[in-house]
């Protein structure tokens, strides 16, 4: 695995594969790797001959410093294991060959930023979908990866690909899971053994909210009151947001009448974690 850190190096090396017929397929990711972006990884050595992968810790797409300062990162354990599945190329520049001194332009993508995590989180999806923009122009993808987990986030630089007509390929991927059904996510490592077992009932409140549409329930009310009622039956859990919108639009909606997604954002003691399921 060739690993490259410079800006002008990485357009060089995407733009001859790109002269000699390749297809290259990007996996954009803040490091701390696990399953969830490793089944990225192998999914884009399938749709393109050559797999990029980014690490990059954007500072400015956090809203609290703390959060940024305390992002789990662990470069050593990234590189062997992107190496394992067959990267070709990992990008990992530092801050200043991202935001060199004077840098002032910001993609901002307006509807579908602002609900869910977008009204917690103000200029999180500014700075996810201004980095990603330039990861774009920097690694010439023809497909780029993202897992559903971060189902707002998709949908964003769906919107941003096609708005400002990028020529590639967005493919959203389901989410991982861990056995017991905890959505994998970098921030899970954060978790004390009680709240790990807490941090169940997000899944368990997705799986109940599921069957009660599947039982014929359609207001949106009474499966967002089950959902709650999972969520707050935990100690140590504080609900951030529940929310049944469109899953294109994000809009909310008051019945579920065709695909619906169930977002949930819910803080397990000092851990964020988000989770999502489309009810069809
Ligand atoms: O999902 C992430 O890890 C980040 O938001 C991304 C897409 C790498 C942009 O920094």
């Amino acid at each position: 695995m060739k690993i490259i850190s410079h800006i002008t190096d990485m357009q060089r090396w995407s733009e001859a594969r790109r002269l000699a017929g390749k297809t290259i397929a990007f996996v954009p990711t803040m490091g701390f790797l696990h399953e969830g972006h490793l089944s990225l990884v192998r999914e884009g050595k399938k749709r393109g001959d050559v797999v990029i992968v980014s690490i990059f810790v954007n500072p400015m797409q956090f809203n609290q410093q703390a959060d940024f300062a305390t992002y789990p990162r662990s470069l050593e354990q990234d590189q062997l294991m992107l190496e394992e599945v067959g990267t070709d190329v990992l990008f990992y520049p530092n801050a200043p060959e991202i935001y060199p001194e004077g840098f002032q332009t910001a993609i901002e993508v307006d509807k579908v930023s602002q609900p869910l995590c977008g009204a917690f989180r103000p200029g999180h999806f500014r700075g996810v979908a201004t980095v990603v923009a330039k990861l774009f122009n920097i690694t010439k993808p023809h497909f780029a990866l993202f897992g559903e987990k971060d189902f707002q986030q998709c949908v964003v630089i769906k919107r941003m690909v096609k708005d400002l007509n990028f020529d590639l390929e967005v493919l959203p991927m389901p989410t991982v899971r861990e056995p017991d059904g905890l959505a994998m996510s970098s921030r899970n490592a954060r978790l004390s053994p009680t709240e790990r077992q807490t941090s169940l009932c997000l899944a368990r409140a997705l799986h109940r909210a599921q069957d009660l549409v599947a039982h014929g329930e359609r207001q949106a009310s009474s499966v967002l009151q089950a959902v709650q009622e999972i969520i707050t039956g935990e100690g140590g859990v504080r609900i951030e947001y529940i929310s049944l919108c469109h899953p294109e639009t994000l809009e909310e909606v008051a019945e579920v009448s065709g695909p619906t997604l169930l977002a949930l954002a819910v803080w397990v003691g000092d851990v964020r974690l988000i989770d999502n399921c489309v009810i069809r």
